[in-house]
């Protein structure tokens, strides 16, 4: 047997999954790790964690299957993006890694729009300026660790601190590195002009490469320590959620995948890049050769009906809820629900929105509660799709869903309804790890392309068509919904 292997550096743990040459999970095995919040909205992490939960996820996932060290052909990464990790001369780590989820740059955020122009930054990397991202965090480092800046001489996203630690190369994948801000869109490759603008110097960045390309072989030492076999070839792999989108096949212009867990993505490939005027979308790279994409992001998708179970019906099973809601008519007799419980950043940037149950009254139940909320999320994701459609993708024929929420039949048969188009439930349970792996055989000539590789790897499940009656009704609801958080914005600051 051979594998190809995908690791994942994520958040809360690293992961590892084989996948067999049919395209198949053949093993997969994590080692989970902690994330450091020295103040309020701060997120550290210190890379070591990753080296050490690589070595003990790999090692698990090829015993698992009795796999030696020959028997992974070759190795994809993709990971949490837009983190910070700053190296000295030596390779060193000079201190904790900055997460994408820390919010201490806004200041550098305002800086950045101020030199450059929102209109200019936004037309030169396809993307405003969002504290999550790793440019503002390193202006950040320089303006309060003035004596750790002094000794940076290299900077890398966190799977790419893998990469280092695997092969001793310094190199990025494209759809990763356009998290960092740094990045001419079209061009996919180091803006120059933002550099200048910002005054981060071009020779701490890694060499930039397409998702399927090899970027460096695992070194003797690496090899010892997990369990591989030296010369495996590594490939660049992608940011986790590109990663992600090639796992469920949404790598062709068109395909459009949404995942539907505690935060909600939604995302589109396309052949040119699409930028929308205000960076209101995050528009990337795809780890796709020649493809791009957009994405936008909603913070509580699926979370903002886990608050509501355990918040208010912690007795009752998700499935108890759905019985309830769909008891209730469509549009939950004139209650609206704002999801934007832990602020938004998609379609509104907003950290100060809240979320909102508007319209109660006393004929109102736990049904049209629960009813509310998954319409509310619908709604948002709705918002989500027409920007997408108005920078261009106009021809959005097939929606993937992967995530918790698409568990349940209601919530998609809503979802289906509201947006209007065709959704296809995909068994994606391995997400970006899966998609890394899939690139992994692409680097090794095992698979000619993404998309061949995504016709073995990708399974889909059944469709879920909307229904023409149901969606008018509630593209009237949609616009009650769409004028509620105008109305509302600075009561809730
Ligand atoms: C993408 C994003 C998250 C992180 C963490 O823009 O912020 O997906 O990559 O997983």
């Amino acid at each position: 047997m051979a594998y190809f292997l995908g690791f994942d550096v994520s958040t809360t743990a690293t992961k590892a999954v084989l996948v067999d040459e049919g395209g198949r999970v053949a093993s997969t095995a994590s080692s989970a790790y902690d994330l450091s919040v020295p103040k309020p909205l701060w997120a550290e992490q210190d890379p070591e964690l990753w080296w050490r939960a690589a070595r003990e996820s790999v090692r698990a996932a090829m015993e698992k299957v009795g796999a030696g060290a020959a028997s992974i052909r070759s190795i994809g990464l993709t990971g949490q993006m837009h983190g910070l990790v700053m190296l000295d001369k030596a390779g060193r780590v000079l201190r904790p890694a900055i997460l994408w989820n820390d919010q201490r740059s806004a200041a550098e955020c305002a800086e950045i729009r101020d030199v450059l122009g929102l209109e200019r930054l936004v037309r030169l990397t396809g993307n405003d300026a969002f504290p999550g991202f790793t440019a503002p965090k390193a202006l950040w480092v320089r303006r309060h660790e003035p004596e750790i800046y002094a000794r940076v001489e290299h900077v890398l996203l966190p799977k790419d601190y893998l990469r280092y630690r695997l092969t001793g190369e310094f190199a990025t994948d494209r759809a990763g590195a356009g998290g960092t801000l740094l990045l001419d869109l079209r061009s996919r490759d180091w803006s120059t002009d933002v550099l200048g603008a910002t005054g981060i110097p071009l020779a701490w960045l890694p060499p930039t490469h397409e998702g399927p390309e090899i970027t460096g072989v695992v070194s003797q030492a690496a090899a010892e320590a997990l369990g591989l076999a030296p010369g495996t070839p590594v490939v660049a792999g992608g940011g986790d959620q590109a990663a992600e989108a090639v796992g469920i096949g949404a790598v062709e212009p068109g395909v459009v995948s949404m995942v539907l867990g505690t935060s909600g993505v939604v995302f589109a490939s396309s052949s040119t890049p699409l930028v929308e005027a205000r960076g209101s979308l995050h528009a990337f790279p795809h780890a796709v050769p020649d493809r791009w994409h957009v994405m936008g992001v909603m913070l509580s998708a699926a979370g903002s009906l886990g608050w509501f179970r355990d918040r208010f019906a912690p007795e009752s099973s998700f499935a108890e809820l759905d019985a309830a809601a769909a008891e209730v008519d469509i549009g939950a007799e004139g209650l609206v629900f704002l999801p934007y419980l832990s602020g938004e950043r998609t379609p509104h940037a907003d950290p100060d929105a809240r979320g909102a149950f508007l319209g109660l009254t006393l004929a109102h139940g736990r049904g049209h509660l629960a009813r509310a909320v998954l319409e509310g999320v619908a709604f948002g994701l709705a918002d989500n799709l027409a920007l997408m459609r108005r920078v261009g993708l106009d021809d959005i024929s097939e929606v993937r869903v992967s995530g918790g929420g698409s568990r349940s039949d209601l919530w998609m048969g809503l979802l289906a309804d509201v947006l209007g188009v065709r959704l296809v439930r995909t068994a994606a349970s391995e997400g970006a790890a899966f998609g890394a792996a899939l690139l992994a055989g692409v680097g090794a000539g095992h698979w000619a392309d993404v998309p061949s590789a995504c016709v073995d790897g990708v399974q889909l499940r059944e469709a879920i068509v909307p229904d023409e009656a149901r969606h008018r009704r509630y593209a009237e609801l949609h616009g009650r919904f769409q004028k509620a958080y105008p109305a509302l914005r600075d009561l809730m600051a």
